[in-house]
């Protein structure tokens, strides 16, 4: 086998590791079985396929941080949702954020996480699935999910548990597949949550690069200062 051969090979192999995590049914047993063995070649079989999610999501923060936050980069509180191995986290270091905590349902990806570096805390065996109980409300200035609002593997109401540990005039952001999006009537549970004042949609970036089979939708929601909310839903 030549080369170039060699590079179609790991190419193929890595797209059919990627599709093949897209059939896990949400279920926590087989995910965290199928990133347990993913753990240590999932950076470079995603970087062979063009992934680009965690730049963009790290630089929508950035301008979330410069347009809208009062306190300096170093001073924002994020939660990494599904940190997988600190891809997110590696460029949110990049552009100057410190205090960066991440979550994730498998261990071995979380300790590779931890090996960057760049994280405050790092927990693993948390299933964004369910409530995020060890979790305190009101946490974060900004809570970031990429790459996990993808098929087969986090509903679209986990949302919810998501606003509930950020700030007040807090950010989400989180990227959607296309094919998630389409697949799961995202946007009906964000208009859910909009109509109940949990979240409100701040921004979101149709189609964007993501990786080279599809691209993805990237959301900025804000989690509204719920007295604000609930004076504006009296008027
Ligand atoms: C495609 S990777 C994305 C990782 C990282 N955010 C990135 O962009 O490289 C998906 C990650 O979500 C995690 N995951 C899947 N289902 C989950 C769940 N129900 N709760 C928490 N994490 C989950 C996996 O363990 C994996 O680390």
């Amino acid at each position: 086998m030549n080369t170039l051969d060699q590079q179609t090979a790991l190419e193929q192999a890595a797209r059919k590791r990627i599709k093949d995590s897209h059939a896990l049914n949400e279920d926590a047993g087989r995910l965290a079985h199928f990133y347990r063995g993913w753990a240590s070649s999932y950076d470079l079989d995603v970087g062979r396929d063009g992934y680009c999610g965690p730049m963009i999501v790290a630089e929508l923060a950035g301008a979330v941080q410069t347009a809208y936050l009062p306190r300096p980069r170093t001073a924002i509180a994020i939660l990494d949702a599904g940190c997988g191995t600190g891809l997110v986290g590696v460029e949110l270091e990049r552009l100057g954020f410190r205090l960066i905590d991440g979550i994730d349902l498998s261990e071995e990806m979380a300790e590779q996480a931890r090996k960057t570096h760049v994280y405050r805390h790092v927990q693993g065996d948390i299933d964004l699935n369910g409530p995020l109980s060890g979790h305190s409300s009101a946490t974060y200035d900004i809570t970031i999910c990429c790459g996990v609002f993808t098929l087969g593997h986090v509903r679209p109401e986990a949302l919810r548990e998501l606003a509930r540990v950020t700030r007040p005039n807090g950010f989400i952001i989180a990227s959607t597949r296309k094919s998630y999006a389409t697949a799961t009537s995202f946007e009906d549970e964000v208009s859910r949550l909009q109509d109940a004042g949990v979240l409100v949609t701040a921004q979101c970036l149709k189609d964007g690069k993501y990786i080279a089979e599809e691209g993805a939708h990237y959301w900025v929601f804000k989690v509204p200062d719920r007295a604000c909310a609930e004076t504006e839903q009296q008027l």
